[in-house]
Protein backbone atom coordinates (compact mmCIF):
# COMPACT_ATOMS: atom_id res chain seq x y z
CA UNK A 1 0.00 0.00 0.00
CA UNK A 2 1.59 3.30 -1.21
CA UNK A 3 2.39 5.79 2.20
CA UNK A 4 -0.57 8.08 0.78
CA UNK A 5 -2.67 5.53 1.00
CA UNK A 6 -1.95 4.64 3.87
CA UNK A 7 -1.79 8.24 5.92
CA UNK A 8 -5.64 8.84 4.18
CA UNK A 9 -6.42 5.64 5.53
CA UNK A 10 -5.32 6.67 9.11
CA UNK A 11 -6.75 9.81 8.99
CA UNK A 12 -10.19 8.10 7.86
CA UNK A 13 -10.33 5.79 10.86
CA UNK A 14 -9.48 8.52 12.66
CA UNK A 15 -12.62 10.55 12.12
CA UNK A 16 -15.07 8.18 12.29
CA UNK A 17 -13.66 7.37 16.18
CA UNK A 18 -13.67 10.44 16.67
CA UNK A 19 -17.12 11.62 14.81
CA UNK A 20 -19.50 8.44 15.62
CA UNK A 21 -18.64 7.02 18.69
CA UNK A 22 -20.38 3.69 19.55
CA UNK A 23 -24.39 4.49 19.51
CA UNK A 24 -25.62 3.77 22.97
CA UNK A 25 -28.94 2.38 24.75
CA UNK A 26 -29.67 5.32 26.84
CA UNK A 27 -29.93 7.56 23.61
CA UNK A 28 -32.50 5.07 22.25
CA UNK A 29 -36.36 6.09 22.39
CA UNK A 30 -38.10 3.08 21.84
CA UNK A 31 -41.68 4.16 21.66
CA UNK A 32 -43.65 1.93 19.18
CA UNK A 33 -47.09 2.90 18.40
CA UNK A 34 -48.43 0.04 16.63
CA UNK A 35 -46.30 -3.13 17.97
CA UNK A 36 -47.99 -5.91 16.27
CA UNK A 37 -47.86 -4.25 12.98
CA UNK A 38 -44.32 -2.99 13.27
CA UNK A 39 -43.34 -7.18 13.99
CA UNK A 40 -45.74 -8.32 11.60
CA UNK A 41 -44.23 -6.38 8.93
CA UNK A 42 -40.76 -6.11 9.93
CA UNK A 43 -39.54 -8.31 12.76
CA UNK A 44 -37.66 -10.24 10.60
CA UNK A 45 -35.93 -7.90 8.75
CA UNK A 46 -34.72 -6.99 12.44
CA UNK A 47 -33.86 -10.17 13.24
CA UNK A 48 -31.88 -10.62 10.45
CA UNK A 49 -29.81 -7.26 10.40
CA UNK A 50 -29.44 -7.67 14.53
CA UNK A 51 -27.73 -11.11 13.59
CA UNK A 52 -25.41 -9.91 11.16
CA UNK A 53 -24.19 -7.07 13.18
CA UNK A 54 -24.28 -9.43 16.68
CA UNK A 55 -21.74 -11.35 14.33
CA UNK A 56 -18.83 -8.88 14.02
CA UNK A 57 -17.24 -10.81 16.94
CA UNK A 58 -17.04 -13.95 14.89
CA UNK A 59 -15.93 -11.78 11.83
CA UNK A 60 -13.55 -10.44 14.11
CA UNK A 61 -12.02 -13.98 14.89
CA UNK A 62 -12.12 -14.48 10.86
CA UNK A 63 -10.54 -12.00 10.50
CA UNK A 64 -7.85 -12.68 13.19
CA UNK A 65 -7.82 -16.18 11.67
CA UNK A 66 -7.28 -15.04 8.00
CA UNK A 67 -4.84 -12.71 8.09
CA UNK A 68 -2.04 -13.50 10.66
CA UNK A 69 0.07 -10.07 9.82
CA UNK A 70 -2.35 -7.07 8.88
CA UNK A 71 -1.18 -3.84 8.52
CA UNK A 72 -1.62 -1.58 11.46
CA UNK A 73 -4.17 0.26 10.24
CA UNK A 74 -6.37 -2.62 9.65
CA UNK A 75 -6.33 -3.78 13.12
CA UNK A 76 -6.89 0.19 13.86
CA UNK A 77 -9.81 -0.04 12.28
CA UNK A 78 -11.36 -3.09 13.22
CA UNK A 79 -10.28 -3.20 16.95
CA UNK A 80 -10.98 0.37 17.59
CA UNK A 81 -13.55 1.82 15.69
CA UNK A 82 -15.56 -1.33 13.84
CA UNK A 83 -16.31 -3.51 15.76
CA UNK A 84 -17.35 -1.53 19.07
CA UNK A 85 -19.69 0.45 16.39
CA UNK A 86 -21.36 -2.60 14.83
CA UNK A 87 -21.56 -4.62 18.18
CA UNK A 88 -24.11 -1.15 19.17
CA UNK A 89 -26.10 -1.76 15.82
CA UNK A 90 -26.57 -5.36 16.69
CA UNK A 91 -27.44 -5.06 20.44
CA UNK A 92 -29.60 -1.88 19.75
CA UNK A 93 -31.84 -3.67 16.64
CA UNK A 94 -31.93 -7.11 19.05
CA UNK A 95 -33.09 -4.89 21.97
CA UNK A 96 -35.94 -3.64 19.67
CA UNK A 97 -36.77 -6.82 18.55
CA UNK A 98 -37.68 -8.60 22.04
CA UNK A 99 -39.52 -5.41 22.94
CA UNK A 100 -41.58 -6.54 19.67
CA UNK A 101 -42.07 -9.84 21.24
CA UNK A 102 -39.71 -11.85 19.25
CA UNK A 103 -36.57 -13.78 20.51
CA UNK A 104 -33.23 -12.56 20.43
CA UNK A 105 -30.92 -13.04 16.92
CA UNK A 106 -29.38 -16.48 17.07
CA UNK A 107 -26.06 -15.16 16.16
CA UNK A 108 -22.95 -17.51 15.64
CA UNK A 109 -19.94 -15.71 17.47
CA UNK A 110 -17.13 -18.08 16.97
CA UNK A 111 -17.30 -20.72 14.60
CA UNK A 112 -14.55 -20.04 11.89
CA UNK A 113 -14.99 -22.15 8.81
CA UNK A 114 -12.50 -25.07 7.74
CA UNK A 115 -11.99 -22.78 4.45
CA UNK A 116 -11.10 -19.61 6.07
CA UNK A 117 -8.61 -21.73 8.70
CA UNK A 118 -6.99 -22.92 5.16
CA UNK A 119 -7.07 -19.36 3.68
CA UNK A 120 -5.03 -17.88 7.05
CA UNK A 121 -2.55 -21.17 7.22
CA UNK A 122 -1.42 -19.69 3.45
CA UNK A 123 -1.61 -16.34 4.49
CA UNK A 124 1.46 -16.91 6.13
CA UNK A 125 3.39 -16.69 3.01
CA UNK A 126 2.92 -12.68 2.71
CA UNK A 127 1.77 -13.04 -1.30
CA UNK A 128 -0.98 -14.72 -0.65
CA UNK A 129 -1.88 -12.66 2.33
CA UNK A 130 -2.70 -10.12 0.25
CA UNK A 131 -5.24 -12.10 -1.73
CA UNK A 132 -6.93 -12.46 1.12
CA UNK A 133 -6.83 -9.05 2.57
CA UNK A 134 -8.10 -7.99 -1.18
CA UNK A 135 -10.88 -10.70 -0.80
CA UNK A 136 -11.64 -9.54 2.49
CA UNK A 137 -12.20 -5.67 1.40
CA UNK A 138 -14.21 -6.89 -1.78
CA UNK A 139 -16.31 -8.14 0.80
CA UNK A 140 -15.95 -5.54 3.19
CA UNK A 141 -17.49 -3.21 0.47
CA UNK A 142 -20.13 -5.50 -0.88
CA UNK A 143 -21.57 -5.96 3.03
CA UNK A 144 -21.33 -2.18 3.89
CA UNK A 145 -22.83 -1.17 0.58
CA UNK A 146 -25.45 -3.81 1.52
CA UNK A 147 -26.00 -2.46 5.02
CA UNK A 148 -26.46 1.46 3.68
CA UNK A 149 -29.08 0.33 1.34
CA UNK A 150 -31.09 -1.22 3.34
CA UNK A 151 -31.18 0.74 6.48
CA UNK A 152 -32.54 3.27 3.92
CA UNK A 153 -35.08 0.79 2.66
CA UNK A 154 -36.09 0.49 6.16
CA UNK A 155 -35.61 3.71 7.68
CA UNK A 156 -38.73 4.87 4.69
CA UNK A 157 -40.49 2.20 5.69
CA UNK A 158 -40.49 2.24 8.85
CA UNK A 159 -41.29 6.22 8.98
CA UNK A 160 -44.21 5.70 6.18
CA UNK A 161 -45.74 3.40 9.37
CA UNK A 162 -45.84 6.61 11.50
CA UNK A 163 -42.94 4.57 13.86
CA UNK A 164 -41.27 7.86 13.64
CA UNK A 165 -39.14 6.83 17.12
CA UNK A 166 -37.88 4.01 15.91
CA UNK A 167 -36.90 5.92 12.63
CA UNK A 168 -35.17 8.66 14.05
CA UNK A 169 -33.10 7.08 16.84
CA UNK A 170 -32.40 3.69 16.30
CA UNK A 171 -32.38 3.33 12.27
CA UNK A 172 -31.08 6.87 11.36
CA UNK A 173 -28.29 6.82 13.60
CA UNK A 174 -27.67 3.17 12.99
CA UNK A 175 -27.84 3.62 8.96
CA UNK A 176 -25.23 7.21 9.36
CA UNK A 177 -22.03 4.74 10.64
CA UNK A 178 -22.23 2.58 7.45
CA UNK A 179 -20.89 4.66 5.15
CA UNK A 180 -17.65 5.30 6.69
CA UNK A 181 -16.98 1.62 7.08
CA UNK A 182 -17.54 1.29 3.35
CA UNK A 183 -15.25 4.46 2.44
CA UNK A 184 -12.65 2.35 4.61
CA UNK A 185 -12.92 -0.79 2.50
CA UNK A 186 -13.17 1.09 -0.97
CA UNK A 187 -10.04 3.18 0.13
CA UNK A 188 -7.84 -0.14 1.08
CA UNK A 189 -9.48 -2.23 -2.19
CA UNK A 190 -8.68 0.69 -4.62
CA UNK A 191 -4.93 0.73 -2.69
CA UNK A 192 -4.45 -2.92 -2.78
CA UNK A 193 -5.56 -4.06 -6.24
CA UNK A 194 -3.40 -0.91 -7.93
CA UNK A 195 -0.69 -3.27 -6.21
CA UNK A 196 -1.25 -6.27 -7.06
CA UNK A 197 0.62 -8.81 -9.23
CA UNK A 198 -1.09 -10.58 -12.40
CA UNK A 199 -1.61 -14.10 -10.61
CA UNK A 200 -2.47 -12.47 -7.68
CA UNK A 201 -5.78 -10.88 -9.25
CA UNK A 202 -6.33 -13.85 -11.25
CA UNK A 203 -6.69 -15.90 -7.78
CA UNK A 204 -8.96 -13.03 -6.16
CA UNK A 205 -10.93 -12.69 -9.04
CA UNK A 206 -11.51 -17.14 -8.89
CA UNK A 207 -12.02 -17.07 -5.03
CA UNK A 208 -14.61 -13.96 -5.15
CA UNK A 209 -16.59 -15.66 -8.20
CA UNK A 210 -16.40 -19.19 -6.28
CA UNK A 211 -17.07 -17.83 -2.41
CA UNK A 212 -19.56 -14.75 -3.13
CA UNK A 213 -22.46 -14.61 -0.73
CA UNK A 214 -24.80 -12.29 0.32
CA UNK A 215 -24.34 -10.23 3.52
CA UNK A 216 -25.11 -12.73 6.47
CA UNK A 217 -25.92 -15.89 4.32
CA UNK A 218 -23.60 -18.80 5.27
CA UNK A 219 -26.21 -21.70 4.52
CA UNK A 220 -29.49 -21.80 2.64
CA UNK A 221 -31.52 -21.32 5.75
CA UNK A 222 -29.98 -17.99 6.13
CA UNK A 223 -29.90 -17.52 2.32
CA UNK A 224 -33.72 -17.58 2.02
CA UNK A 225 -33.79 -15.22 4.89
CA UNK A 226 -31.90 -13.15 3.12
CA UNK A 227 -34.75 -13.84 0.67
CA UNK A 228 -37.43 -12.81 2.63
CA UNK A 229 -35.43 -9.47 3.64
CA UNK A 230 -35.30 -8.90 -0.03
CA UNK A 231 -38.98 -9.20 -0.47
CA UNK A 232 -39.84 -7.28 2.03
CA UNK A 233 -37.75 -4.80 1.56
CA UNK A 234 -38.94 -4.48 -1.92
CA UNK A 235 -35.58 -5.83 -3.38
CA UNK A 236 -35.96 -7.90 -6.18
CA UNK A 237 -34.06 -9.25 -9.42
CA UNK A 238 -34.61 -6.53 -11.68
CA UNK A 239 -33.66 -3.49 -8.53
CA UNK A 240 -29.93 -2.14 -9.05
CA UNK A 241 -29.17 -3.21 -5.18
CA UNK A 242 -26.97 -5.48 -6.27
CA UNK A 243 -25.22 -3.38 -8.91
CA UNK A 244 -24.84 -1.00 -6.20
CA UNK A 245 -23.24 -3.14 -4.23
CA UNK A 246 -21.10 -4.38 -6.59
CA UNK A 247 -20.01 -1.32 -8.45
CA UNK A 248 -16.33 -1.09 -7.30
CA UNK A 249 -15.85 -4.78 -6.97
CA UNK A 250 -16.80 -4.96 -11.13
CA UNK A 251 -14.92 -1.61 -11.69
CA UNK A 252 -11.60 -3.13 -10.16
CA UNK A 253 -12.61 -7.16 -10.66
CA UNK A 254 -13.77 -7.51 -14.06
CA UNK A 255 -13.28 -4.35 -15.51
CA UNK A 256 -12.32 -6.26 -18.98
CA UNK A 257 -16.15 -7.65 -19.05
CA UNK A 258 -17.66 -4.61 -20.51
CA UNK A 259 -21.18 -4.53 -20.49
CA UNK A 260 -21.53 -6.41 -17.66
CA UNK A 261 -23.23 -4.19 -15.21
CA UNK A 262 -23.30 -6.65 -11.77
CA UNK A 263 -21.01 -9.87 -11.89
CA UNK A 264 -23.09 -12.93 -12.55
CA UNK A 265 -22.20 -14.47 -9.60
CA UNK A 266 -24.07 -11.77 -7.20
CA UNK A 267 -26.76 -12.21 -9.68
CA UNK A 268 -27.19 -15.64 -9.07
CA UNK A 269 -26.89 -15.31 -5.26
CA UNK A 270 -29.27 -12.93 -5.32
CA UNK A 271 -31.66 -14.77 -7.67
CA UNK A 272 -30.92 -18.17 -5.65
CA UNK A 273 -32.26 -15.94 -2.05
CA UNK A 274 -35.45 -15.19 -3.57
CA UNK A 275 -36.36 -18.45 -4.83
CA UNK A 276 -35.37 -20.32 -1.83
CA UNK A 277 -38.02 -17.93 0.23
CA UNK A 278 -40.77 -18.29 -2.13
CA UNK A 279 -40.54 -22.20 -2.03
CA UNK A 280 -39.97 -21.86 1.74
CA UNK A 281 -43.26 -19.57 2.22
CA UNK A 282 -45.46 -21.99 -0.25
CA UNK A 283 -44.43 -24.95 1.69
FE1 LIG B 1 -23.68 -1.89 11.25
FE1 LIG C 1 -20.84 -1.45 8.99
Amino acid sequence: MSATTTTRLVEHVQRLGEEHPPLRLDDVDFTVRDPRTLEQRYGHVLDYMARVELEVDRNVLELTTMLPDPPEVDVFFYRDVWQPQEIQHGRILDELQVRLGRSNADADLDSVGAKLKVLGALAHLGAFQDVVRMLYYVTGMATERSAVLAYNLLHDGVREMGETAIADTVIAPIKRQEPGHYAFYQLSARGLWAELAPWQKWLVRLLRRISFSPVGANNPEQLADFGDVMRTLHIDEDSDFAAQIARVEMELLWARDKGLPVPTYVTAAFREALELARARSAA
